[in-house]
């Protein structure tokens, strides 16, 4: 009898990754992490999954990989995701993240997985052109939507885009069938994983580490955008909320779903100093401010809108509250002050 069937998380020794591989093995799935620990950390991997240290350029390696552990889903995490490091390395970004995502492509068809979810990103998206200004006090909203025209403004979300394509494509000509799952800004933590990137440029952990007195102050970008505090108002999702989408996406191409593309959002943007306001709550410490200009390309607003992967998958966030994702991040920093 063959063994059970396998979900291979390809980047599973990152912060998200790591995330939804508890998930996996909490809803009794047997997971095998395939991971190159560029960025990853392998203590992130639990004892229960299987790993493999391996880059997902290495097509013959990945093909081995899948087959010996019957794995019949791929996620797929595995990206490069700095998007300064991409403006000033694009070359660097199209190799990792398309030219090796051609080999993971050809290894997964080979190895004839079936079910495929990518980790993509709202970045695909670019600046919002319909920018809605409501009435005095309101929050200015764009929910994007995924019928919204793609224009990303970085290599890094051209990157994405064109494995996005991809897939697309190879779905039309072979079994396999994938979604797409694009967001902001991950965040919170679990007991065991938290976000620990080196150089770290995500602003709760930024804000995070200025409570905790690892970096001097934390510097806000433009404070005359058009919105209620006059700072920009980004989409916060919990990790875990995350984790759960992935994980109801693959329930839903296993039951017969077709290849689509899903926005997952918490519903509210924040501002860069309500994180702030909070992070200080949380805390109950100082977050030194710095005031600086406004950034090249910032827009005032990015949040995505849920509401299709609400309909469809029946997503629903369990941690929406912004305390609550400050406050999982503040314990797991603490607990894990030097990281993994
Ligand atoms: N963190 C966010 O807020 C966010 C937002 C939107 C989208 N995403 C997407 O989610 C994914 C995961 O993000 P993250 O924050 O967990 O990143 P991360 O850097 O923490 O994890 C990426 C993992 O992939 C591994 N990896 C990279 N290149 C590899 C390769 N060629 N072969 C094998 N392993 C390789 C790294 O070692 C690392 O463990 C990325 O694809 C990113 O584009 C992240």
């Amino acid at each position: 009898m063959s063994a059970k069937p396998c979900v291979c998380v390809i980047g599973g020794a990152g912060y998200i990754g790591s995330i939804v591989v508890e998930a996996l093995l909490t809803a009794d799935r047997r997971v095998c992490v395939y991971d190159n620990l560029s960025l990853g950390h392998r203590s992130a991997v639990p004892e229960d999954a299987i790993f493999v240290q391996g880059d997902h350029g290495d097509e013959t390696l990945l093909k081995e990989t899948l087959q010996k552990y019957n794995c019949s889903a791929v996620m797929h995490f595995s990206a490069l995701s700095l998007v300064g490091e991409s403006v000033e390395k694009p070359l660097l970004y199209y190799e990792n993240n398309v030219a090796k995502g051609v080999a993971l492509l050809r290894a997964v068809l080979a190895a004839d997985v079936r079910y495929f979810i990518f980790s993509s990103t709202a970045s695909v998206y670019g600046e919002p052109i319909q920018v809605r200004l409501s009435s005095p006090g309101c929050a200015i909203s764009v929910p994007i939507l995924e019928d919204a025209s793609t224009f990303p403004t970085n290599p890094y979300g051209n990157t994405k885009l064109a494995f996005e394509w991809l897939l697309w494509d190879t779905a039309k000509v072979s079994n396999l069938r994938s979604i797409s799952i694009r967001y902001f800004n991950a965040a919170g933590a679990t007991e065991r994983c938290g976000e620990a990137h080196n150089p770290e440029t995500h602003l709760i952990p930024l804000v995070l580490q200025a409570a905790a007195g690892r970096r001097d102050a934390i510097c806000v970008y433009g404070s005359d955008y058009p919105t209620p505090d006059g700072t920009c108002i980004r989409d916060y999702i919990h990790v875990q909320d995350l984790a759960e989408a992935h994980l109801l996406a693959l329930k839903y191409l296993e039951g017969g779903g077709a290849t689509d593309v899903f926005n997952l959002g918490n519903g509210k943007g924040f501002s860069v100093l309500e994180v702030i306001d909070v992070a200080r709550r949380v805390t109950g410490k100082e977050v030194p401010v710095q005031m600086g200009a406004r950034r090249a390309g910032d827009p005032a607003v990015l949040v995505a809108s849920s509401d299709k992967i609400k309909k469809i998958l029946g997503w629903q966030p369990r941690h929406p509250r912004l305390e609550d994702i400050i406050s999982s991040a503040w314990q797991w920093h603490t607990a894990h002050p030097q990281g993994y």
